[in-house]
This record gives structure tokens, sequence and C-alpha cells, in this order.
């Protein structure tokens, strides 16, 4: 297969992830007989410096024109004094709306070579998985062109008070919810619808909306928390949790949380998508680790470059339509996790100097793993 494949570096530990990630997928090519072209485009901060934009023109063009578009992180310290609407943050918003990416999967699972980086003991994760076993898996399916970052914000003439609106369309919910019930048929057929219904006229809307599709769904199980509950039920009980689907500030923070339970928010990896395809006519998306720019680690061949290589594997699995592929590039992260080694926000004490890489030895020992494999 030939196709062509976006670069969104931008900030701080982006570029160093994204090599990694372009390293693995240059692996895959070679590998599996594909042709992937790369171009790289600014993106962020580093657009904002050299442009004046966080995305310039050429940059939304060339990932509208690409099958996919891989992307590392948005914002630093140097941009922070800027006003909102000119942040690095508000290109990565703008990137997401024009691209009509308006779902967010980001799934969180324990793998058991990490399962000493999870915080929480054995018996509170056995209690609640299906197997009775230490281990969870779960897919937040957020909502991610809409709700408060898009809504009207602004303060009042004196500068005394600001606001921020919640405004969500029935279209856009359900959109998004019909993501979710797939995503659940192709799992554990569980969903958990999660809103502050008691509280928020938006949410009432999302629940109501949730009740008409969920017939098409037989097969589906939905149930409701309010986000308060779900975020303390994602501790005690994260077994219980199949597809979540959320709104888009809900669907942040608790994705946040969900990647704590994994070992690291290193290790998390997400699938932007939307209703309009690429120009090989397949889903085209945008994937990103869940992670920020991390500025103070930037550069250091420190950060862990796993969350971009499984945000790669989610590209090839759904924008390239490459199941076995992406299953390989899973495989050989599982199997370098299986030999010990560990970037540092995944060490422990115990982890031998021997086993402990930097982002480039990590990124590598997965390409070596992927050509290895029969
Ligand atoms: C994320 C990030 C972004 C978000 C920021 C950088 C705007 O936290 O992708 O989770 O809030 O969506
Ligand atoms: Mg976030």
């Amino acid at each position: 297969m030939k196709c062509t494949i976006a670069l969104l570096p931008g900030d701080g530990i982006g570029p160093d992830v994204v090599a990694q990630g372009k390293l693995v997928l240059e692996a895959v090519a070679g590998k599996f007989g594909h042709e992937f072209d790369f171009s790289a485009y600014l993106f962020g901060g580093c657009a904002i410096d050299a442009k004046g934009t966080p995305l310039p023109p050429e940059t939304l063009e060339g990932a509208k024109a690409a099958d996919a578009i891989l992307m590392g992180a948005a914002g630093g310290p140097k941009w922070d004094s800027l006003p909102g609407a000119q942040r690095p943050e508000k290109g990565l918003l703008a990137l997401r709306a024009g691209l009509g990416v308006y779902a967010n999967l980001r799934p969180a699972a324990l793998l058991p070579q990490l399962r000493d980086a999870c915080p929480l003991k054995d018996e509170v994760l056995a209690a609640s998985s299906p197997e009775g076993k230490p281990s969870f898996d779960l897919l937040i399916v957020r909502e991610l062109t809409g709700g408060i970052y898009f809504g009207h914000r602004g303060r009042s003439a004196d500068g005394n008070s600001a606001f921020d609106t919640e405004t969500y369309s029935v279209s856009e919910i359900e959109r998004l919810l019909r993501v979710a019930f797939v995503a659940a048929q192709g799992r554990r057929k569980k969903l958990c619808v999660v809103d502050k219904a008691n509280v928020l006229e938006s949410s009432r809307l999302w629940r109501e909306v949730a009740a008409r599709v969920a017939p098409d769904y037989p097969d589906v199980a939905v149930d409701y928390l309010y986000v308060d509950n779900c975020s303390m039920q994602l501790i005690r009980a994260p077994g219980r949790f199949d597809v979540i689907a959320t709104s888009n500030m809900f669907g942040d923070i608790l994705s946040d949380e969900a990647s704590v339970l994994t070992g690291s928010i290193g290790m998390l990896p997400s699938a932007s998508l939307g209703d309009a395809a690429g120009p090989a006519g397949r889903p085209r998306g945008l994937y990103e680790p869940i992670h920020g720019s991390a500025p103070d680690i930037a550069g250091k061949d420190i950060a862990n470059p796993l969350g971009t290589i499984l945000s790669a594997a989610m590209l090839l699995r759904h924008s390239l339509g490459l199941a076995a592929e992406a299953a390989a590039v899973e495989a050989a992260v599982d199997a370098v996790l299986a030999t010990g080694l560990r970037t540092a926000d995944l060490a422990t004490a115990a982890t031998p100097p021997a086993l402990r890489a930097g982002t480039r030895a990590m990124g590598q020992a997965v390409a070596h793993a992927l050509r290895a494999r029969s």
C-alpha cells in the first residue's frame, strides 16, 4: 500500500516521540512492503514562532491532503502568557475542528508487564474485573469538537467576571454516541454514558439522546454515571468499565485519570475520527498520545515514546485498514516491555540500569522487535 502520513511533531517532547513513531512506521513499511510518504508540518508554539499562528494554513491543508496524521504535543511555558485565542492549544482545537474529528478514542488497559506500575492493589483490581483477575480494559470515547472547549466565552466589560459555555446539539451527541455504541459492539458490549445530568441541562440532553438511540444497539447494555461518581469508580472498580462515552471536558479529565491506572500517561494513545475520508477513501484520522508537551524533559531523550507508537498502531488500524500491521506493532510493544525495558516514567527502584531506556532506545527496541517477529 502507498499512502501519505502527515507528521505534526509540535512542541516540547512532541518531536522526540513523533520521531520514534515514524521509526516504527518505517519498520512496518519495510516489513510488510508498504510505501509511507511522510511530510512534516509546523504546528503549535513552534508555528507561532515561525509563522505567527499555531495552525498555519499549509499545515491544515497538508493534514487534509494526507491519509492520516501523527501528532506530538502542543504548548509550553514560552507561549503561556499569550492571550487564549493565540495559544498553541488553540491550534490543536482548530486542527481537530478543521479535520472534523469529533470522536476521540482513548483506550486504557493494564498490560500484565506493567502491573507493578499500576498504583491499585490486586484485590481492588480483581474485585471488578470480569474474570476476577487484577486487570482492566476500557475505552473512553470522548466528544472532541464541541462542548465547553468550543462554546461562547468571554469576560465582562469590567473584567470582574468570566464565562465559558457548554452547548451540545442533538446531532453532535448522537454521532458521538453511535461511534461509542459501535465500539462497544466490537468489545464487551457495555456502554457507560458519563455526564452531570443532576445539574447540567446539556447532560440531560445527552441522556435523552442516549435513550433514543440505544434500541438501535440491542446487544449493548447501557448505563449512566455522573462524572463525579465515575471518577471514583475508575479508581474503586476500573474493571466494571468497557466503553465510556462522554463530553469533551469530562473525557479530557477522565482519560488522564485512567492513564495513571495503566502505569503512566506516557503509555496512552488516541485516535480522533470523523466522517470525512482521506484521499484514499478511508477515515482520515488524527493520532496523538494523550500526554502533553512536558517541556521540562524536552529534547533530553527521556520521554516515553510508547503512547505515540501505540497511536501509530491505531493509525494503521483505523485510517489505513492495516489490522495485522497494527497488531504487530502492539505485539512488539508488549514484547519489549516483557524484556523489562523501561523508560524513566515506568521504571521502579527495582529496574536495573541496563533496562533503563531513553526515548530513542525504546523506539529502536520496538522497531527491532517488530522486524524480528515472524
Ligand atoms: C488532551 C489535551 C488537550 C485537551 C489540551 C492540550 C488542549 O489535554 O488532548 O487531552 O484538553 O484536549
Ligand atoms: Mg488532556
